[in-house]
């Protein structure tokens, strides 16, 4: 038995070595030996102020984007003397030193006489091994797809493991007290005989869990159709606070239709291009998010050009306010007509970093605020009715007065 015994210890110790990669982030700093945490440390005070991680254009800064191409490009022992001190190394005459001295015209690195090789070695690491987010700004869309994806199948092995490696473990239990004590009772019989001695426990836990079920159920149903507070993440991070707020941009730049149709309609890429063909970076992303917008319509921002032949890529913005298809909504009715702001049904959308849903958009706050709302006859919209006006002129009109509450006029 003791063979035995031993045996499966053994697999289960395999078995848990097999799990450890993925608790441990240390690994890679192992492997090479280097401090990669200091040597961030040292990059963040010292280099970001030039460069940044990512493709040696597309990231560029005053420096080039620094990525591990450097190391195909350079000698650690050439990389470690630049680092140091670029202009001793421009002044001796090193060729790669010239070349990329004239490349970014001439501009100075700054020395760091301070740094030991060590250091200098844990930056390079650093380097080696950037963080995930802050690699190439050009592909982080597929980036962060193929991140996504790995991160699912990685954490459901995971799961799959662990729940595994449980029920081995069960099982070993099992066998092993069986063997041991020779009791011939099966951890099923085991549980029954647990639960009819602790009924008064297992029946209250049973109960507290229905309770639960009861509650979530009836939570998400009372919310179907009702999507207020959505906020969705949008595929570029495109601030409404920066824009309309800091900026401040009218609405009807960007949502022009606003006042001449049903629907508000969001702005193509073509529109963001009239700023920011030139404005290639934001305070809050860098050029990270702006790149996406260059992405959509094929703009080269080294030459700050336009791709010829590029095929468009439309961003996917994701919709937010959505009335079902049985009711019918028409903006240039109210903001036009009605004389509304984009506001009394939006909210502050200029305060807003991420646009949300702030009201519920059901039949009854479209009602109430018919029932509340005074129609303004001197609205250059009612010329025309001029009978119909004087007719009502001293009389207090809401929209309830003029038919907004009659079924047809929301209703196809
Ligand atoms: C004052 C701005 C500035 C700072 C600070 C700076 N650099 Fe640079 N770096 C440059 C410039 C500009 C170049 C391009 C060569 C030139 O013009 O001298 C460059 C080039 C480089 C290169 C060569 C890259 C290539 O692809 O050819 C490396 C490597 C480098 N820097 C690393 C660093 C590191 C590491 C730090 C921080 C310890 C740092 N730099 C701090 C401006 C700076
Ligand atoms: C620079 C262009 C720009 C300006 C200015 C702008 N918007 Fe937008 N708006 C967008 C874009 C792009 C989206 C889609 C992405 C998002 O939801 O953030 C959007 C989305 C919205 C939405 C949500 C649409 C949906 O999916 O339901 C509302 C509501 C909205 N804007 C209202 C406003 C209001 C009100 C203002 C003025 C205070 C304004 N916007 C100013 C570009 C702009
Ligand atoms: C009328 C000019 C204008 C238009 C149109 C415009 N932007 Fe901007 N955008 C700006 C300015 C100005 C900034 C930079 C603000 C700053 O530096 O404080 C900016 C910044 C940004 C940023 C960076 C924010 C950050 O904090 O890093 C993103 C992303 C962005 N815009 C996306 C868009 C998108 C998407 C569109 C089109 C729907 C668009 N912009 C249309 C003027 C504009
Ligand atoms: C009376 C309330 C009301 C006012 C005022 C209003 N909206 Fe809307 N808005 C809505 C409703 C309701 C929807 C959803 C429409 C749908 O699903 O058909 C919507 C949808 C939108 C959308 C999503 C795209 C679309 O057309 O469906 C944008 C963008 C938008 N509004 C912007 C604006 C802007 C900009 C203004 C001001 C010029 C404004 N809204 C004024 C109620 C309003
Ligand atoms: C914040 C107040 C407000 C909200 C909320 C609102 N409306 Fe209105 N609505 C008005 C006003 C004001 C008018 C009158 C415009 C005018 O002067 O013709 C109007 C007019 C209308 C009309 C034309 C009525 C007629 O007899 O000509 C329709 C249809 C309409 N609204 C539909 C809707 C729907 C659908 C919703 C909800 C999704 C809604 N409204 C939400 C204020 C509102
Ligand atoms: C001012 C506009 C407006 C008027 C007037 C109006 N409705 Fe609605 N109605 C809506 C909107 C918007 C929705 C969709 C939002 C929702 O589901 O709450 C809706 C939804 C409905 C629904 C679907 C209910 C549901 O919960 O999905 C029915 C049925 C309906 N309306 C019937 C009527 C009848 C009958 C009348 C006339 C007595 C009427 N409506 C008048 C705006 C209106």
């Amino acid at each position: 038995m003791s063979i035995m015994f031993s045996k499966t210890i053994l697999y289960f110790a395999f078995f848990f070595l097999t799990l450890v990669p993925y608790f441990s982030n240390a690994q890679v700093d192992y492997l090479i030996g280097h401090d990669i945490k200091k040597g961030e440390e040292l990059y963040k005070a010292n280099c970001t102020s030039c460069h940044k991680l990512g493709d040696e254009k597309k990231a560029r800064l005053i420096g080039p984007g620094l990525n591990p191409e450097i190391f195909e490009e350079y000698t650690e022992e050439w990389l470690i003397s630049w680092i140091k001190n670029s202009s001793a190394l421009i002044e001796s005459g090193d060729e790669q030193a010239i070349a990329i001295f004239e490349e970014y015209n001439q501009s100075v690195m700054t020395a760091f006489p301070t740094f030991s090789d060590d250091d200098v070695r844990d930056i390079l690491a650093y380097i080696e091994n950037p963080p995930v987010e802050e690699v190439s700004i050009v592909e982080v869309l597929d980036v962060e797809d193929v991140q996504k994806e790995s991160i699912n199948t990685q954490s459901l092995l995971l799961i799959a493991l662990v729940l595994f490696s449980i029920l081995g473990f069960l099982v070993f239990i099992k066998n092993s007290l069986k063997k041991a004590s020779k009791i011939e009772e099966t951890i099923f019989q085991g549980f029954k005989k647990w639960v009819l001695s602790n009924l008064v426990i297992v029946i209250i836990i049973a109960h507290l869990g229905v309770l639960c079920l009861i509650v979530l159920g009836w939570q998400s149903l009372s919310k179907i159709g009702i999507s207020q507070n959505y906020q969705p993440a949008q595929p570029i991070e495109f601030s409404h606070k920066v824009h309309a707020g800091q900026q401040g941009i009218d609405c009807n730049y960007c949502h022009s239709s606003a006042r001449k149709s049903k629907h508000s309609g969001i702005p193509s890429a073509n529109v963001c291009m009239n700023c920011h063909a030139n404005i290639v970076e934001g305070p809050k992303h860098g050029t990270k998010e702006i790149a996406k917008i260059y992405k959509a319509v094929g703009y080269d921002v080294d030459t700050r050009s336009y791709i010829e032949g590029y095929e468009e890529q439309p961003i996917k913005w994701v919709r937010i306010h959505n009335l079902p298809d049985l009711a019918y909504f028409n903006h240039s009715q109210h903001v036009v007509a009605g004389g509304l702001e984009c506001q009394e049904c939006h909210g502050a959308i200029e305060e807003m970093d991420e646009v949300y849903q702030k009201e519920k958009l059901t039949m009854g706050w479209c009602i109430n605020c018919h029932r509340d709302s005074k129609i303004d006859l001197d609205n250059p919209y009612y010329h025309g009715y001029n009978d119909w006006i004087e007719k009502h002129k001293k009389a207090d009109l809401t929209v309830e007065n003029i038919g907004g509450l009659e079924c047809g006029k929301c209703h196809y």
